[in-house]
């Protein structure tokens, strides 16, 4: 059944919010448990749509695996012998089914993973995925709508130099050359938390990897792995996702669980335009008990300023003192916020990848559409900062994200509601 949330303007969110696990780590982890034979046991899981697509692929290929939601644990039971193919179906429902690619190479000599169509934030490629396995040693060709790898002989390992940090692409490559012979290194790797977060499990699944965190990983394979328990980290964008709804609302938040260290740069754009950012021993306060300032934002690899964030950031300068300029330099069609926004009363114009956003007063409610997960929650949140209501639909894409989002906002002090979404003429 469609959902949208009815959101009434007007509430200044104050209290304490939990940061649920990563969820562009847990996918990531769930895949690379296809690495070795046995239990995988992973704690922290957050309870979204997107794991339980996750869990559904992984029991395509013959892994028995139990997710329960509610206490964030996922157990992960990899058979000696295991499947190849990823389906369209899934992948389409969920893109970061792509990270079976490495593991499955490297595990079982072949993988066909059905290429993702493009979605709401702009065509995202794989060639440095291919072009990393080849290097590896597989030959990978597209056939019949499916990314093709196979390496009956096995991998081997190679330097690897990435034309753009990539993330799925510097994931796929480290799954791949935990199990090559030889030594990998991969320079120009993508930074991001979850990719050192992904190392640490497959360190302790025995794989002998260092330098994950940093742009150059040097990976010694091994001859195989075993199973392995881990916490997955943080999740920053929703915790940087509660620093934009304490901001933009006026309010007062402690994240908790909240890595400050995994958005400097968000936090400290914030902390410039005037906002309160404290440390607390539970993680970190945010608060803006006066207007804030707009600030310039320019979306960067890690640890620049993160391009899943950028959405809130729209939201943010929309209701901000003053006039910012939003550059996004990674997806080329991650604007659809702006005419959403413009719906709400937003002065923001597109010019290329660049959005001229001058601050007004307060928006004014009316219905809009989330087209992602991110500019669905940042949308919620400008329906806060709105005048009367406003009807948010497309509830779907903000769920693979935010578990129970209008909950935790209600308990924030927001007026909230989830209803079914009875429009006819929506799609
Ligand atoms: C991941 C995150 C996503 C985040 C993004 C950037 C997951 C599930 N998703 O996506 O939320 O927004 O990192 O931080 O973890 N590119 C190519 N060729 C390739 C690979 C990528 O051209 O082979 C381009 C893409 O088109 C895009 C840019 O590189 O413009 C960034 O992509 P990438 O870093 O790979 O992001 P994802 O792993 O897809």
């Amino acid at each position: 059944m469609r959902e949208r949330f009815r959101v009434r303007g007007g509430a200044r969110l104050v209290g304490e919010v939990s940061v649920v696990g990563a969820k562009n780590s847990a996918l990531k982890l769930m895949a690379a448990a296809l690495l070795a034979e046995g239990r995988t046991t992973l704690t922290n899981v957050p309870a979204i749509a997107d794991v339980s697509i996750m869990a559904e692929l992984l029991r395509s290929l013959g892994v028995d695996v139990c997710y329960d939601p509610p206490s964030g644990l996922v157990v992960l039971d990899v058979p000696g012998k295991i499947g190849h193919r990823a389906d369209y179906r899934l992948v389409r429902a969920l893109r970061a089914s792509i990270s079976a690619l490495g593991p499955l190479v490297a595990r079982t000599g072949a993988a066909d993973v059905a290429v993702p169509g493009g979605d709401a934030i702009g065509s995202r490629g794989l060639d440095l995925h291919a072009a990393g396995l080849e290097a590896l040693g597989a030959s990978v060709h597209v056939s019949h709508g499916y990314l093709i790898a196979t390496a009956p002989q096995g991998l081997t390992g190679t330097g690897i130099r990435l034309e753009f940090p990539s993330v799925g692409a510097t994931e796929n490559i480290l799954t791949a050359a935990v199990l090559a012979r030889g030594r990998t290194v991969i320079d120009n790797a993508a930074r991001e938390p979850e990719i050192a977060d992904l190392a640490d499990l497959l360190v302790a699944m025995g794989a002998q990897v260092s330098g994950a965190g940093t742009s150059c990983i040097v990976v010694e394979g091994v001859e195989g792995l075993m199973p392995a328990t881990h916490a997955v980290i943080p999740d920053r964008i929703a915790a940087g996702s509660w620093a934009f709804a304490a901001t933009t609302t006026r309010g007062d938040l402690e994240v908790v669980g909240g890595v400050v260290e995994h958005l400097r740069a968000p936090l400290a754009a914030l902390e410039q335009a005037g906002c309160t950012i404290e440390t607390t021993r539970r993680g970190f306060r945010v608060a803006a008990l006066d207007r804030p300032a707009a600030f310039d934002v320019a979306t960067l690899p890690y640890p620049g300023f993160p391009t899943d964030l950028q959405p809130f950031a729209m939201a943010y300068n929309s209701v901000a003192a003053g006039s910012a300029m939003v550059t996004e330099n990674l997806f080329e069609a991650r604007f659809r916020i702006v005419q959403e926004l413009a719906r709400l009363g937003a002065d923001a114009q597109v010019d290329g990848h660049h959005v001229m956003v001058h601050g007004v007063p307060v928006l004014s409610g009316a219905p809009v559409e989330a087209s992602d997960i991110r500019s669905g929650a940042a949308l919620v949140l400008a329906g806060l900062v709105a005048e009367g209501e406003t009807l948010v639909s497309g509830v779907h894409h903000i769920d693979r994200g935010y578990p129970r989002f209008d909950e935790a906002l209600r308990a924030l002090g927001a007026d909230v509601s989830r209803e079914p979404d009875d429009d006819p003429w929506a799609d």
